[in-house]
Order: structure tokens, then C-alpha cells, then sequence
């Protein structure tokens, strides 16, 4: 039989190529997720679908807590607002016995993703907040209806100078600043805004 080896000792007789299993197809992680869990994107759609904004219950509180504290860590993070949560139930109390009215906005999966306070006698809103996952999905739109709704003549607000998106958001509401001032508990610079009621 012929040696057909040459010097290296390699043969050059055909050799029997081991099959390779196929690859699993690879997508993005974004697109693996929705095709394996539709229910999620669903889900955060409805999340952002407003079903209705209605008088404030107690059974409210725990999640306009949470959010409250979600918007302001997004907005101002140098600030502790965990630490805030006790002020914030304390506060919706007192400002309720006094007259002001709290309306929360609910979508369609149910949640509690936003709330305005506001002091119809005085037109005073005191607080909105939204939770930034809804955030640009037109509830703080539908919040500010229902406080002209309450308070139709005009609306007063104080808003930190350096929260722009806030700002943003009023100028386009039809807001303008009327005052500049600080905010006691952070001494922060704020600015004065009211909406007014116009003819036509
Ligand atoms: C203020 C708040 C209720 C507004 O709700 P929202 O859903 O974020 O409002 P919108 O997305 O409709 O409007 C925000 C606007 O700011 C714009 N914006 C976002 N970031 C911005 C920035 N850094 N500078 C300027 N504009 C900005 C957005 O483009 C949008 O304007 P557009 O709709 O014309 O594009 C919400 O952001 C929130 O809860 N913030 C934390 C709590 C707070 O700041 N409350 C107000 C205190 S007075």
C-alpha cells in the first residue's frame, strides 16, 4: 500500500468533515422580547392609555405616593424625595381639609400613573406629577383640563426655574410667568405662571 503522507506526516486523502450544528437564529434583544412576550408590548401600551381621571379614594394613595416620588427623583436628583413620602400624605391631607381637590389619572391597565392638587377658591395648583414611564403620553394634559375644569377662571402655579420640562410643558398649556421667587424647604429659584381664562 502507498504511504501517501508526505513529510509532516499529513495525509491528503479526502478527510470526513464533521457536520456543524446550525446556529439558533439571533435577534436584537429588543425584538427577541416581543416575539417571545407580545403581552408586553401590549401592556405598555394600555399603560399609556388614558382610561379616566377621577376624584382621588384613599386606596389611591400608596401608588400616587410612588409615583410622586418616581417624577421628582427623574426631575431633581440631588434631592432625597424618599425621604419626602411621609410629607407628601400629610400634605394631600391638609390641603383636602382645607377645600383643595386631588384628581388622579387611571389607564387602561388600571394603574394610577398621575395626579393633579389644586385649590379650587384660589386656583392655586399645588402639585401634578406623572410618572416619567408616562411621560409625553398627553396625561399631564388631561390632568391640567380637569384643573381648569375646577378652577376655570385661572390657574397659579410655582415651578422650579430649572425644571424645564415642567416649564415646557405650562408654556404650552398657555401658562406665562408672572413672578420669580424661591422655594422655602430647597431654596431653589422658582417662577411665578398663570393661565388665565381668555374671551372666545
Ligand atoms: C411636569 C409633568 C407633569 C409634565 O408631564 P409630561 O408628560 O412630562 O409632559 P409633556 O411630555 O406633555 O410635555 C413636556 C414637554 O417638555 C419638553 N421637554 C422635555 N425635556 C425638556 C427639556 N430638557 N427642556 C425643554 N423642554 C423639554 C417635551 O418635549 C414636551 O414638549 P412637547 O410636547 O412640546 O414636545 C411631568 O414631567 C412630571 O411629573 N414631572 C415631575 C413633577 C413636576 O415637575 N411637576 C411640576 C411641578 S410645578
Amino acid at each position: 500500500m502507498v504511504d501517501r503522507r508526505d513529510d509532516t506526516g499529513a495525509s491528503d486523502e479526502p478527510r470526513a468533515v464533521r457536520p456543524v450544528a446550525a446556529e439558533p437564529p439571533r435577534f436584537p434583544p429588543g425584538i427577541a422580547g416581543k416575539r417571545r412576550k407580545p403581552w408586553l408590548a401590549k401592556r405598555r401600551i394600555l399603560g399609556r392609555t388614558l382610561r379616566g381621571i377621577l376624584a382621588m379614594s384613599d386606596g389611591h394613595l400608596p401608588e400616587m405616593v410612588d409615583l410622586w416620588v418616581a417624577s421628582w427623583v427623574k426631575t431633581l436628583p440631588s434631592i432625597d424625595f424618599e425621604a419626602r413620602r411621609p410629607w407628601l400624605v400629610d400634605h394631600l391631607g391638609a390641603a383636602r381639609a382645607k377645600g383643595a381637590v386631588v384628581r388622579v389619572a387611571i389607564v387602561e391597565t388600571g394603574d394610577v400613573v398621575g395626579f393633579v392638587l389644586i385649590d379650587p377658591a384660589s386656583g392655586y395648583l399645588d402639585q401634578i406629577a406623572v410618572h416619567p414611564d408616562q411621560w409625553g403620553a398627553g396625561i399631564a394634559e388631561a390632568l391640567i383640563g380637569e384643573a381648569r375644569r375646577l378652577s376655570p377662571e385661572k390657574i397659579v402655579l410655582d415651578v422650579n426655574a430649572d425644571n424645564p420640562r415642567a416649564v415646557a410643558f405650562y408654556v404650552r398649556q398657555g401658562f406665562r410667568e408672572i413672578g420669580r421667587g424661591v422655594n422655602a424647604r430647597s431654596g431653589l429659584a422658582t417662577l411665578k405662571l398663570e393661565w388665565r381664562r381668555t374671551e372666545g
